[in-house]
C-alpha cells in the first residue's frame, strides 16, 4: 500500500514537471495606461496631482498608473456620496435600489474573464483562483444582497432598520475585487451610500468596478472609489461626515483605527489577521485532510486571513500525515500565474515576500526543523516555496504570528483537551478546521475553538450567506449572511 502510493506519487511529479506552458489570454483585460479617482459618477483627476504605479507582482512590470488621493480629493468623494445619500439613494424604493445592484452582478457575469485576468496581473495569484473563485463569489454576493435589499422588514421583523450613511470602506490586496463587493454590495443594499479604498498594490479590479458602475447608471455619488495607500485611509477614517468605517486588513492598522474613531460616533467593523489551527483526527480521511491543509495554506501564497497557517496532527498518524503533505508539497506547481496550471502564484509585493523570508529565518534560528519544496522559482518577480516547519513550539514566532504567506507551522497532540488548549493559544481568533470521522468531535471542538468560522472536514469555503469575522484580535462585526446586513444598519 505505501509502495503503491509511493510510486503514484513519483508518477505525479513526472507529470508536473512535463505540463506544457497553458497561459491564459491577456487579451480579454484592457487596462488604461493611467487612472483618476472615480467621484460622483465621474473619472476625476486628483488633485494632489499624484500618481503612483501598480505593477505584476509576477513580472516586475508596470501596468498602469493610479491617482494617489490626498484629504481635499477624500473630502470631495465624502461630499458627493452624502449628496447622493440624502437626495437619491436614502430615498429610493428599496425595490428600486435591488435593480441597480443586480444589474452590477450580471454586469461582472458578464465580464467576469476581464474581471479575472486583471486580478491575477494586478495582485499574482493563480488564474484558476481568480477566475473558479474570485469573481464566482464577487457576483454571488452581489446578487445575495440585492435580493436583501427590499426585505430589510423581513430580516429584522418588529424594526424598523435604517441606514447609517456614507461608509468609508478600506480593503486589502489579497482578495482585492471579493473584498470590494463584501463591503459595497451590502451597503448598498441597505441604503447607504459609499467611498471605497482599494489596497494600493491591487487597485486595478475596483477601477475596473468603477467603470462597470457607471454603466450601470447607479446615481452619480452613490459609489466612489479613490486610491491611494495608507495616508488616504487615515483621510477617510478621520473624515467627520462619514457614519461607518468598515476595514479589511493588518491588526496594527486595525488598532489605529480603532483608535482614530474612539469617542466618536462613527459605527466599525474590523476584519484582521488570523493564525487559523487546522486540526487532524487519527479517525480522519487523511488523503482528504492533506488536500484540504494544502489548500488550507497554500492556497493564494497563503495572503488569507483565515490561511489554516499552523497544523496539529494527532501522533498516532503524524507519520502518515507528514509522509503524504511532503509528497504532495513536491508536485505543487510554482509560477507564472497566468498559467492555468500554476497552484502557487506570485507573492503580492517585494515587502510582503521579506516578511515571509524574515519569518522563514526566525524558524530556522529557533531551530525548528523546515521542509520546503524544491520546485525552481521564475528568476523574475515575487515567488516563495510551499514551506512547513516541523517541531515547533508553542512559544514559536512562527506559531504565533500571522505571516500571511505559504508557510505551516506544525505540531503535534494527544488528546482533544490538549488541541484544544494548543489552538486557543494565540492572540487571533479568525478561523479553524476540523478533520474527524466523529460528528461528536465536531461538535465538542465547534464550541471550545474560540475561533468566528470553523470548517470541518473541509476548508476555506465561502459562500454569501454565511457570516464570516473574528474574536480577538482578529478583530470584531461580522460580514456575509444576515449579520452583514446588520453593519450597515440602526436596528
Ligand atoms: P495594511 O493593513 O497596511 O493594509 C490594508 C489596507 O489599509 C490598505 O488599503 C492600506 O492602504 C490601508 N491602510 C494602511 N494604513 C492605513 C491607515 N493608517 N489608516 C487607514 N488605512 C490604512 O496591511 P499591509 O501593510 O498591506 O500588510 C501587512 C500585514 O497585514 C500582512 O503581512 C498581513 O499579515 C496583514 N494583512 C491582513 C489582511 C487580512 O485579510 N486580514 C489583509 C492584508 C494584510
Ligand atoms: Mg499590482
Amino acid at each position: 500500500m505505501a509502495k503503491a502510493a509511493k510510486n503514484n506519487t513519483s508518477k505525479l511529479k513526472f507529470d508536473t514537471i512535463n505540463y506544457a506552458p497553458a497561459p491564459e489570454s491577456k487579451s480579454s483585460a484592457k487596462i488604461e495606461a493611467q487612472y483618476d479617482l472615480f467621484i460622483n459618477g465621474k473619472f476625476e483627476k486628483p488633485s494632489s496631482k499624484k500618481y503612483f504605479d501598480t505593477i505584476n507582482p509576477a513580472t516586475e512590470e508596470k501596468l498602469s498608473s493610479v491617482a494617489d488621493a490626498n484629504a481635499a480629493d477624500v473630502d470631495k468623494a465624502v461630499k458627493a456620496a452624502r449628496t447622493a445619500y440624502d437626495k437619491v439613494w436614502s430615498k429610493m424604493p428599496a425595490k428600486e435600489r435591488a435593480k441597480y445592484i443586480y444589474r452590477i452582478a450580471r454586469m461582472i457575469q458578464e465580464r467576469a474573464r476581464e474581471f479575472a485576468v486583471i486580478e491575477t496581473l494586478d495582485g499574482g495569484k493563480p488564474i484558476r483562483e481568480s477566475r473558479d473563485i474570485d469573481v464566482p463569489l464577487v457576483a454571488n454576493h452581489f446578487f445575495y444582497y440585492a435580493g436583501w435589499a427590499d426585505k430589510l422588514e423581513y430580516a429584522f421583523p418588529n424594526r424598523s432598520p435604517k441606514s447609517l450613511g456614507v461608509a468609508g470602506q478600506i480593503i486589502p490586496w489579497n482578495f482585492p475585487l471579493l473584498m470590494a463587493a463584501w463591503k459595497i454590495a451590502p451597503a448598498l443594499a441597505t441604503g447607504n451610500t459609499v467611498v471605497l479604498k482599494p489596497a494600493e498594490t491591487t487597485p486595478l479590479t475596483a477601477l475596473k468596478l468603477a467603470e462597470i458602475i457607471q454603466e450601470s447608471d447607479l446615481p452619480p455619488g452613490v459609489v466612489n472609489i479613490i486610491t491611494g495607500a495608507g495616508a488616504t485611509g487615515a483621510a477617510i477614517v478621520n473624515h467627520p461626515d462619514i457614519n461607518k468605517i468598515a476595514f479589511t486588513g493588518s491588526t496594527e492598522v486595525g488598532k489605529l483605527i480603532q483608535r482614530a474613531v474612539a469617542g466618536t460616533d462613527k459605527k466599525v467593523t474590523l476584519e484582521l489577521g488570523g493564525k487559523a489551527a487546522n486540526i487532524i483526527f487519527e479517525d480522519a480521511p487523511i488523503d482528504q485532510a492533506v488536500e484540504g491543509i494544502i489548500n488550507g495554506i497554500y492556497f493564494n501564497q497563503g495572503h488569507v486571513c483565515c490561511a489554516g497557517s499552523r497544523l496539529f496532527v494527532q501522533e498516532s498518524v503524524y507519520k502518515e500525515v507528514m509522509r503524504k503533505l511532503k509528497d504532495r508539497i513536491a508536485t505543487l506547481i510554482v509560477g507564472d500565474p497566468m498559467d492555468k496550471n500554476t497552484d502557487v502564484g506570485a507573492i503580492n509585493s517585494k515587502q510582503q515576500l521579506e516578511t515571509i523570508h524574515k519569518y522563514i529565518n526566525i524558524g530556522k534560528k529557533e531551530g525548528l526543523e523546515i521542509f520546503e519544496s524544491s520546485c525552481a522559482l521564475p528568476k523574475k518577480g515575487f515567488f516563495c516555496r510551499p514551506t512547513l516547519f516541523t517541531n515547533v513550539a508553542q512559544s514559536s514566532r512562527i506559531a504565533q504570528e500571522e505571516i500571511f504567506g505559504p508557510v505551516l507551522a506544525i505540531q503535534t497532540f494527544r488528546t482533544d483537551d490538549e488541541v484544544i488548549e494548543k489552538a486557543n493559544n494565540t492572540p487571533f481568533g479568525l478561523s479553524a478546521g476540523v478533520w474527524t470521522d466523529k460528528g461528536s468531535k465536531i461538535f465538542n471542538l465547534t464550541t471550545k475553538l474560540r475561533a468566528g468560522v470553523i470548517w470541518a472536514n473541509t476548508y476555506n469555503k465561502f459562500d454569501p450567506t454565511s457570516p464570516f469575522g473574528g474574536y480577538k484580535e482578529s478583530g470584531f462585526g461580522r460580514e456575509g449572511g444576515l449579520h452583514g446586513l446588520g453593519a450597515y444598519l440602526n436596528v
